[in-house]
């Protein structure tokens, strides 16, 4: 299936790049036309290379292709793997004219931006993301990290991409778990910037978990156009951006909790916004019918609104300090001051911090 192609600019200057957003886009799109040199490096993993490989390199027929094939899985989003990478560049002769291509969801993603931003100090990297997380969030803007075993992200770099071109059609073979991790980013957007898309999401919900075609493109224009307005705002994170992070501090605090093994990122992003809005709550900004509102759209989407069983109050503050919002000591984090509005924040007291801990942790 194909449909007409919608283009989102991400405006930095001489870093400007496009987001290519359809269903058949890399049938549509020259991918090649977005490569200066000769080489090419496609990294992806043992799940989506036998499922869109092939037809990326038939894309690339023009060019000299070689591709590394990584394990699956966020514990692999690591130093060791990334090695994997570079031995490949190295061992295969690639120099500052190659391009990498990340092909695959945003562990792919942010492992393939980083060997790019570190390769001989910097090679061009072209976005592929299929998984709907990827292509709403993790693709877009720059941010590229491994993690460290003691806190997520901790490695990486702020290296934007040529281009991201997203084929809708990649999400058919999508599993349902990852497709409603996705939807977690989805809401996120309506949350921060956009009260209208909240309630577009709360209206169409059933649309989109049927993957209809016309409301996914829809759903994904809006979030990268969201995403590409914050990030031309603020592309190092020195103030707004991080309202992108609303309920990753609570999220990461759980993945890293669970060795990265067991909740999935948007899973634990889900559980962390509805921390974030109880807390929002607490401090007497956010309505209290609003966080029912956002409780029951993750809820439609399958998404968990509480923690795991087994983390306690001491478990989030022991992982919430590792923060990259945390700034001289100061804990930070991304409140909703109302639906469609975000602000980064150490205006709350441990007090209420620790109530909405306690509340979010204690078994019904
Ligand atoms: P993922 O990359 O692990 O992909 C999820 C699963 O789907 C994997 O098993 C993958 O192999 C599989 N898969 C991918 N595409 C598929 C397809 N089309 N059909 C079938 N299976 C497919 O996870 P994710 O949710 O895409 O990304 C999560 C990662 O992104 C986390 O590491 C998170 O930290 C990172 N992230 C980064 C940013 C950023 O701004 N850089 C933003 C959000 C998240
Ligand atoms: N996903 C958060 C960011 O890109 O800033």
């Amino acid at each position: 299936m194909t449909s007409e192609l919608t283009q989102v600019q991400v405006s930095l200057g001489d870093r400007s790049y496009p987001i290519f957003i359809g269903a058949g886009t890399f049938q549509q799109v020259d991918i090649a036309s977005h490569i200066s040199g000769t080489k090419v490096l496609i990294v992806t993993n043992e799940t989506v290379a036998p499922l869109y490989l092939e037809m990326l390199k038939h894309q690339l027929s023009e060019k000299q292709v070689d591709t590394v094939v990584l394990a699956d899985g966020e514990q692999y989003k690591n130093l060791d793997t990334l090695n994997l990478i570079f031995d490949q560049l190295i061992g295969s002769h690639h120099d500052r004219k190659t391009t990498l291509i990340a092909l695959g969801g945003g562990v792919v993603g942010d492992m393939t931006g980083f060997a790019a931003a570190s390769y001989q100090r910097g090679v061009p990297f072209i976005q592929i993301p299929t998984t709907l997380l990827a292509q709403v969030d993790s693709s877009v803007g720059g941010k590229t990290a491994v993690n460290h075993a003691m806190g997520k992200n901790m490695i990486g770099a702020f290296y934007q991409p040529q281009a991201v071109i997203i084929d809708t059609n990649t999400l058919a073979t999508l599993p349902d778990r990852e497709f409603h991790a996705g939807l977690a980013e989805v809401i996120k957007y309506g949350l921060i910037v956009d009260a209208d898309f909240f309630q577009w999401l709360e209206s169409n919900i059933d649309n989109l978990l049927q993957r209809n075609e016309q409301a996914l493109a829809y759903a994904i224009e809006l979030s990268c156009k969201s995403k590409a307005r914050v990030v031309a705002e603020d592309e190092t994170e020195q103030g707004i951006r991080a309202i992108l992070n609303l309920g990753h501090t609570f999220g990461h605090a759980i993945e890293t909790f669970q060795g990265y093994k067991q909740w999935i990122h948007g899973e634990a992003v889900a559980a962390g916004m509805v921390m974030a809005a109880a807390l929002s709550v607490t401090v007497g900004d956010l309505a209290v019918e609003d966080l029912h509102r956002i409780k029951h759209l993750l809820h439609r989407c399958s998404l968990p609104i509480a923690p795991p069983l087994d983390m306690a109050v001491d478990d989030f503050m022991t992982l919430m300090v590792r923060d990259k919002k945390v700034l001289d000591g100061q804990l930070r984090l991304v409140l909703l001051k109302r639906l469609g509005e975000a602000c980064v924040t150490d205006q709350f007291s441990i007090d209420h911090l620790n109530r909405v801990l306690i509340d979010a942790c204690s078994p019904l």
